[in-house]
This record gives structure tokens, C-alpha cells and sequence, in this order.
């Protein structure tokens, strides 16, 4: 009696070792793979489908579905049926998706509660690696971030100096000009000639005027602004042709908005820049939303539109000087950074945010200078 006693506890223990060998091999490879760099969060998903199984008593009658944040992970044959192990995944307290384990009902096989157990100790696993990896994700982005400031930066000392040696050889093409203009009779077609030359000296001024407003070269003229006001009034002419193309400019402005100190010429810009973009994103016409808010005593304002929208690769150059997807009348490259300038200049930040196919929404944000 005592013996057969001994013998089945001896075979339980060799099965409860088994057991916590899987259990600790799987945990081991979820770790692993989330340490390579190589895959991407999908990969890393889908691996980790390949994962559990191996885990179960019977991996061939197995499938997996992962749910989280939204996104499904499954099986390529998943087979969802009645014989199934679930449990949810937390992480800071949160439920952010659900592990289910699925035996082909057909197979006839069972879950044994050391499988119950050792999805909880997947899912806890799973979410401290999910965890982890956000926070890595969160520090990469921040570091691009970062290193797209620098190269904006960089940029802006170039331009400066562009623009600066630009200017003094641009003033005197334009200064004789004119004299000669004034001062001698010329035949027509030199006089036209001329006339050309007076309009692309003007122009390269234009070109350079907007180079130092990205380069912070222009020091904003400090006045009190109204910026509500500027909304209200400043688009009468924009709001001509943006109801010729069908689009429709919508203001929600916060009437707790405070006078601020700013540049009122150069806030009149930024928000011209913003919304003729808006007007050009939505050749079929659409809707511009101008807003004003004020969040945790800063002031916001946000301009989107319901136009074609940028991908990630198109939103991580839209800044750089000259850069443009337009045809060469239609721009030139130079309305973000003389916005992004501006701001900057104005102890300010812009943060954009779109979606193809969907719309854009550029998001400045001015501390509050005048408390009321
Ligand atoms: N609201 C928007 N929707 C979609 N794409 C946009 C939007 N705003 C800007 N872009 C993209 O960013 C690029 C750069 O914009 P930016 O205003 O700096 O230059 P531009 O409009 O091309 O020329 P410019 O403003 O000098 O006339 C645009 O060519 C366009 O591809
Ligand atoms: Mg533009």
C-alpha cells in the first residue's frame, strides 16, 4: 500500500517538473524574443503565437488568438471551439487584451489546470515584456524627435547664413535697378528687360525674407494680440477662395483665450500658412477647422482639415526648407519652416498629426504671457 502510494506521488512529480520545464522554457523564449531588435511588434506577436503551443500536452491540437490593444493575433488555423483556456492581459492595472488557447474539439482532449496556470504566467510575462517594449518605443521616438530637431537646427544656421550674404548683393541688384529705371530713358524692350529683373530680385527677396523667418533671424516685433480677434478677421480674403473650391472654414475659438504678447503679423502668417495648406490638401473641397483652447494654462490652436493627409515618411520632412510635393508655382517649400520659425521664436511648439486619405491637424501651442 505504502508503496504504490510512493509510486504515484513520484509519477507526479516527474509530470510537475515537466510541466515547470515548459512552463519556464516558454516564459524563457517570450523573453528572448522580445529582446531581439529585429522584430517588429507584429513579428514578435506572431512568433509568440508559434510559442504557446509547445507549452500545452498536445500542441498539435492547439491554436492561439492574442487580442490586444484592438489588433488580433491568431493561428493561421485557428479553430475557435467550446474546449478553451483564457485570460486576461493587465498591465498597470488596465485589461489591454486577452490570451485565449483553443483544443480542436474533434481531438477530444482536455485542459489540465496546470495549462490554466501557465497562461497566467504567460499573460503576466507577455504584458511586462509588452510594457517594456512601449517604454523602449516611447525613448526611440523621443530620441528621433530629438535628432530631427538637431538636423532643423543645423538647417536654420545654413539658411541664416544664406540668407544673410544673400541679402546685401540682392539689395544693390534691386537699389540700381530702380535707378536706372529713374534716371535713364531706355528703349521698351530694355525697359522690360529690366522690369524682369526688378520682379526676380523681388521674388529671391521673398525667398530670403521667408529663409530668415525659419531661421529666427527676424526678431518677432512684440505687441499684444488678440488672438481670437486675428482668427475672427484675418481670413477674409483666404475665405473667398476657399468658397470657390468648396471648402468651408469653421472657427471654435475659446473665449477664455487671454491677450498674448506676440508678433501679430508674423501669428497672421503661421495661420495663413496653415490654412492655405489646409486649401490645397482638399482640391474636391472639405472642411478647415480653426480652434482655439486653452489646456493646463497653455494656449492651443488647431488648425486640421479633412484633406488627403501625409504619411509618416512625408510628415518627417515637411519642416526642411524648400521641401515640397507641389508643382514649382504652386510652392516652394517654405510655409511650415517660416510656421515652425515663427512658433519657435515665440517660445512656442507645433506638433502634427495625420492620417492618408483622412486629414492633417497641426496642433501650436503658446504659453499664456499675460495672465488675467
Ligand atoms: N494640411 C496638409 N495636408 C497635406 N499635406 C500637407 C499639409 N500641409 C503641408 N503638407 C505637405 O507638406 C509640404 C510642405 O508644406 P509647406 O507649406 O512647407 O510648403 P508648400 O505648401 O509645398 O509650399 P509654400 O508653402 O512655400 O507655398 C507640402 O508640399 C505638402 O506635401
Ligand atoms: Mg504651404
Amino acid at each position: 500500500m505504502d508503496y504504490e502510494k510512493h509510486a504515484m506521488s513520484g509519477a507526479e512529480t516527474i509530470f510537475a517538473l515537466r510541466e515547470r520545464v515548459k512552463e519556464l522554457t516558454c516564459l524563457y523564449k517570450i523573453t528572448d524574443l522580445a529582446n531581439r531588435n529585429d522584430l517588429s511588434f507584429d513579428e514578435f506577436m506572431n512568433m509568440v503565437l508559434e510559442v504557446i503551443p509547445r507549452s500545452m500536452q498536445y500542441p498539435s491540437s492547439v491554436t492561439t488568438r492574442i487580442t490586444f490593444d484592438d489588433k488580433v493575433f491568431a493561428s493561421e488555423s485557428l479553430e475557435v471551439s467550446d474546449v478553451f483556456i483564457a485570460t486576461d492581459i493587465l498591465s498597470n492595472y488596465q485589461n489591454r487584451g486577452r490570451i485565449e488557447i483553443f483544443y480542436r474539439e474533434a481531438d477530444g482532449v482536455e485542459f489540465l489546470p496546470e495549462e490554466e496556470q501557465l497562461l497566467k504566467a504567460i499573460a503576466q510575462q507577455l504584458s511586462l515584456v509588452l510594457e517594456r517594449k512601449s517604454i523602449e518605443e516611447n525613448n526611440a521616438r523621443l530620441q528621433e524627435q530629438l535628432r530631427h530637431a538637431d538636423r532643423l537646427a543645423t538647417i536654420g544656421q545654413l539658411s541664416a547664413g544664406i540668407a544673410h550674404e544673400i541679402n546685401e548683393p540682392l539689395s544693390a541688384i534691386l537699389g540700381f535697378g530702380e535707378l536706372i529705371k529713374n534716371d535713364y530713358p531706355l528703349p521698351e524692350k530694355a525697359q522690360q528687360d529690366l522690369q524682369k529683373i526688378i520682379a526676380s530680385a523681388l521674388h529671391a527677396r521673398e525667398v530670403v525674407r521667408k529663409l530668415m523667418l525659419f531661421s529666427r533671424q527676424v526678431p518677432p516685433k512684440m505687441m499684444s494680440v488678440n488672438l481670437n480677434k486675428l482668427i475672427e478677421e484675418g481670413f477674409y480674403f483666404l475665405e473667398n477662395r476657399c468658397a470657390k473650391q468648396n471648402v468651408k472654414i469653421t472657427r471654435i475659438l475659446d473665449p477664455g483665450v487671454p491677450e498674448i504678447v506676440a508678433d501679430a503679423s508674423q501669428m497672421h502668417q503661421v495661420l495663413v500658412n496653415l490654412t492655405v495648406n489646409a486649401m490645397q490638401a482638399m482640391p474636391q473641397g472639405g472642411e478647415i477647422t480653426i480652434r482655439t483652447l486653452v489646456i493646463d494654462d497653455m494656449i492651443n490652436i488647431i488648425v486640421s482639415d479633412t484633406g488627403v493627409g501625409m504619411d509618416p515618411e512625408l510628415l518627417q520632412k515637411i519642416f526642411i526648407p524648400f521641401f515640397t510635393t507641389k508643382d514649382v508655382d504652386q510652392g516652394t517649400g517654405l510655409g511650415l519652416p517660416v510656421v515652425h520659425g515663427i512658433i519657435s521664436s515665440h517660445g512656442g511648439t507645433i506638433d502634427v498629426e495625420s492620417t492618408p486619405g483622412q486629414g492633417t491637424t497641426f496642433t501650436i501651442q503658446l504659453k499664456m504671457t499675460n495672465e488675467r
